[in-house]
């Protein structure tokens, strides 16, 4: 290799890009480090980087007038949409359907884990998080098993052994921890060759000019591309091959964070494929006008996430006849995708896909005095592409829409930040919710004294057509004590089941429930 060649062509395009400001340092670095930050430099497209930032100002200066979004905006309309609320009757076939599919190998699940946690602010990856479970598993584990069990699921009803092969997209930031941390777990129970880990883009982060941020004397300040990476990663990686040589038809796409995501959840497969859809988002309902979430809805003909900041407050507080907001699809990243959908993304629309803009703090080293800056307000934007930008493109999308508290707990915040989307709440939904189930299966809790707590009916889920018991009622906020009960995703992957363990029975919490049987934690206290 010729190394001062190499050097000289890096110098030269750095200032047609105008980056010199890169290399300013360069006498100060040992050759490794030199070394290093030549090859980082050598593999950036600038000329690309430039048009990408010059675009997404443009964009972001050009985003639509409150008033104008207003007036383009459609809501879903009924007959795309199912309801696990309102289609209840519907529940069954559509389970159905989707356990089909996956007894015929043709679902796979697709995990977006790029991501930097940094409202979390843990040095790992999310998914090693344990959120403080009395089993202590982390969302990976909850994670495999639920796949382990809808296998078993899906076996027991076709009578046909499955996988659901699971795609786990890292960044270089998450890559190496989370398969060290999958081998030294042994992949959880699941085969190996099962678990397809892939790695999405990096992008510098820059200034408000455009210049890239150094986050090093010798290292560029790089950050994953978005969730939205995903669609030029599964190109980079030939992940959509070995979908097909699997005979893949469904993938469901979810987050890292939401400790109760129904991965390959069979209704949602099921509703979406009976539906002839390309392309799906499952929703909960938002409920009230400001709540900081974006809708699905239609504009200008298009399928489209609207951020809660796009639209005016009148907007957001219109209602429908039935009295629900009229813009209430509530997006949570889970989404349904044909592989023959993906395939025309990444081929044909991934280029057009803009990027984002995100203000960020982001530390740097100033190039005037060499010294590191660890700003206080935002410096600098980092570029980022959204995993639903691609919903413009479907041409048979639907939208399912499911219980919030079944399915939705995401994991964001430190517990120290704020009462929302954090640890304990995240704990707190899960034992909520199978607190609900044990209930709904026919089990009883009692305090120390022997009497029964009350449950409070719900009518939700629709699993049972007995009593639905609502424990999350009571629980507004992080510091409401749930009782605390858990079970097994391997014992039981949606509620059901569970009555040959509770039925008629009594317990006192912190219950568990695994696979080696029934565990009351402390026979006197709740
Ligand atoms: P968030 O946007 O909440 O980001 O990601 P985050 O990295 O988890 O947390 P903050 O914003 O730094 O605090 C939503 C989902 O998208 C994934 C995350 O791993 C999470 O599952 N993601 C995000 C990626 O896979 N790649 C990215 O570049 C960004």
């Amino acid at each position: 290799m010729d190394n001062d060649g190499d050097v000289r062509a890096v110098q030269h395009r750095l200032a047609k890009a105008r980056q010199s400001h890169l290399l300013q340092f360069w006498e100060e670095l040992s050759v490794p480090q030199q070394q290093e930050l030549c090859t980082e430099l050598k593999a950036m497209d600038l000329e690309e980087l430039n048009q990408a930032f010059q675009k997404a100002m443009m964009g972001e200066s050009h985003l639509p007038q409150l008033e104008n979004m207003d007036a383009k905006m459609e809501p879903v309309p009924r007959d795309i949409l199912g309801s696990a609320t309102r289609d209840r009757l519907h529940l069954a076939a559509w389970e159905a359907e989707g356990l089909r599919q996956i007894s015929q190998n043709k679902v796979a699940v697709l995990l977006l884990a790029g991501g930097q946690g940094t409202r979390l602010g843990v040095s790992y990856p999310k998914g090693m998080y344990d959120v403080g479970l009395p089993s202590s598993k982390t969302l990976f584990q909850i994670q495999a098993e639920r796949i382990l069990k809808l296998q078993q699921l899906a076996e027991k009803q076709y009578g046909l052994k499955c996988v659901i092969p699971w795609y786990i997209m890292t960044s270089g930031r998450t890559m190496e921890l989370t398969k060290e941390f999958f081998l030294k777990h042994k992949y959880f129970g699941l085969k190996k060759e099962n678990v397809v880990f892939f790695q999405q883009g990096m992008l510098p982060a820059m200034d408000f000019n455009g210049k890239i941020l150094l986050e090093e004397k010798g290292k560029v300040s790089m950050a994953p591309d978005g969730n939205g990476g995903l669609y030029r990663a599964l190109g980079a990686h030939h992940i959509l091959e070995d979908m097909e040589r699997r005979g893949i038809g469904s993938i469901h796409v979810y987050c890292v964070d939401n400790i109760l995501v129904k991965v390959a959840d069979p209704r949602f497969i099921g509703f979406c494929v009976q539906k002839g859809a390309d392309c799906g988002a499952k929703v909960v309902e938002k409920t009230n006008p400001t709540e900081p979430v974006g809708v699905v809805c239609r504009v200008d003909g298009v399928y489209k996430v609207v951020e809660y900041s796009e639209i005016s407050l009148a907007t957001a507080q219109k209602r429908s006849h039935d009295g629900r907001l009229l813009f209430n699809a509530g997006n949570i990243a889970n989404h349904y995708f044909t592989l023959e959908f993906l395939k025309d993304v990444v081929n044909v629309h991934e280029p057009q896909l803009q990027h984002h803009v995100a203000q960020k703090k982001i530390p740097y080293i100033d190039v005037a005095t060499g010294k590191s800056v660890k700003p206080d307000k935002p410096n600098g934007i980092k570029m980022e592409k959204f995993v639903f930008d691609i919903f413009q493109f479907a041409k048979n999308f639907v939208v399912y829409e499911v219980v919030r508290e079944d399915e939705f707990s995401p994991l964001k915040n430190a517990d120290s930040q704020n009462g929302k989307d954090n640890p304990t709440t995240a704990r707190h939904s899960l034992m909520s919710l199978h607190h609900c189930w044990v209930l709904n299966a026919g089990g009883h809790f009692v305090d120390e004294n022997g009497t029964r707590l009350p449950a409070i009916p719900r009518c939700t889920d629709g699993r049972s057509d007995g009593i639905q018991a609502d424990v999350n009622h009571n629980l507004k906020d992080a510091n409401d004590l749930p009782i605390q009960c858990e079970i097994s995703p391997l014992v039981s992957y949606g509620g059901e089941g569970l009555e040959e363990f509770v039925k008629d029975k009594e317990f006192h919490a912190p219950l568990i429930i695994d696979t080696t049987g029934i565990h009351e934690l402390v026979k006197n206290g709740v």
